[in-house]
């Protein structure tokens, strides 16, 4: 592997810019990726530039205009032929996704701009990070930007500290990243690298 200097400054605004510094140093071309909760597909988006031709992405959710609205972008990108698109939830990870993944991808609450009343819930992101452990290449991670803010954000906030606090060390290497300076219900980023 060789070294190289940055070619732009990214603003860590919050932990989705946080978390895409994390993607662009752990995907390689040829690599497969999941984004567990597409949205508005700006994630998808990148993960698909980063796998290359030769790799893969998965992608769920639940929300026609999810899945709607990340086809659209990927096709403007000319980069649809990378990803997979399911409208279907990430607790059914396994049941599509085989391993090994470099990266499995959350970005949990609600879609921007859309239904705020259709958001992601604890049991069903548990089930999906249980799920991405097992399908993680040695080295792989999974990161997860956890909202607190929103109405039951909090509840999955419990859900997905008490996951994270349990992995047994010798396994994975778990990170909580926030910004320190802001309101303490604001989003942060969670991240589970598999032990090589
Ligand atoms: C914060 S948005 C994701 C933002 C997105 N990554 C982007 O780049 O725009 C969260 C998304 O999770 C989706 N979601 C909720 N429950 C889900 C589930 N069980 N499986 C997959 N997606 C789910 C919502 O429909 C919503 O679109």
């Amino acid at each position: 592997m060789t070294d190289s200097c940055c070619t732009s400054t990214p603003a860590l605004r919050g932990p989705v810019p946080l978390s895409h510094l994390f993607l662009r140093n752990f995907l390689c071309e040829g690599h497969t990726a999941v984004d567990a909760t597409c949205g508005n597909g700006h994630d998808t988006l990148l993960l698909s530039r980063l796998v290359g031709v030769s790799g893969h992405v998965w992608g769920f959710d639940i929300q026609p205009q999810a899945i709607g609205e990340t086809g659209r972008r990927l096709a403007e990108a000319g980069l649809s032929s990378r990803a997979t698109l399911l409208q279907t939830g990430h607790e059914e990870l396994v049941q599509h996704v085989t391993g090994p993944v470099q990266v499995v991808l959350f970005n949990l609450g609600y879609r921007p701009g859309g239904d705020r009343s259709i958001i992601t819930r604890p049991d069903t992101t548990g089930i999906a990070l249980e799920q991405s452990l097992g399908l993680l290449a040695l080295g792989g991670i999974v990161l997860v930007t956890v909202y607190p803010g929103h109405t039951g954000g909090d509840e999955e906030q419990s859900a997905v500290e008490k996951w994270a606090t349990n992995l047994d060390p010798r396994t994975f290497y778990c990170w909580r990243m926030g910004q320190t300076n802001v309101s303490p219900d604001a989003p942060y980023l969670l991240l589970a690298q598999r032990a090589l």
